[in-house]
């Protein structure tokens, strides 16, 4: 901002968006590089995918879990006061697909066919992508 002398966060502000941006980077980034590791894993032989798949999910869940409660932490720590509009539509259209990407990564791992299983992951990734860029958008 021109004009502003930049200043620090408050230690709680640098924990409570770290810890959101930590598991956004193990929700998000882990999702990417599974799907890039995959093909690999499968040369391993029978089962090895399903092996990573489970391991990943113990990683993956617990992350999202922690975006959950360290996004109410951020809507409660920056939307107290006075928000504009575009902001609002914004956090919604994010809220949006915080879902998409929980109940895709939910449906990928329930799903029975190996094109339903991919369908699901890109549906998560995309969802989980784009709650990203929107979190960027509503930090300024
Ligand atoms: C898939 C789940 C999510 C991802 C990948 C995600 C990602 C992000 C990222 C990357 C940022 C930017 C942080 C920065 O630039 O400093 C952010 C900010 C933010 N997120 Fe999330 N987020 C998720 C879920 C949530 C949820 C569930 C909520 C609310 C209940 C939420 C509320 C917010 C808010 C209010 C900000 C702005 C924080 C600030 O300006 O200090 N996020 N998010």
């Amino acid at each position: 901002m021109i004009g502003e002398t930049l200043q620090l966060g408050s230690w709680l502000d640098i924990t409570r968006l770290s810890l959101h941006v930590l598991a956004a980077s193990i929700w998000v980034g882990g999702q990417l590089v599974l799907a890039g590791l995959i093909p690999t894993v499968r040369d391993f032989g029978e089962g090895a995918t399903q092996k990573v798949a489970r391991v990943f999910g113990r990683l993956s869940w617990p992350a999202f879990w922690v975006l959950i409660a360290t996004g109410v932490w951020n809507y409660l720590a920056v939307a107290h006061g006075s928000v504009a509009a575009s902001w609002m539509v914004v956090f919604s259209i994010k809220m949006i697909c915080v879902v998409v990407s929980g109940f895709g990564a939910y449906r990928h791992t329930k799903a029975a066919t190996p094109s339903a299983r991919g369908m699901y992951a890109g549906i998560s990734a995309l969802g989980s992508i784009l709650a990203l860029v929107l979190g960027v958008a509503l930090a300024g």
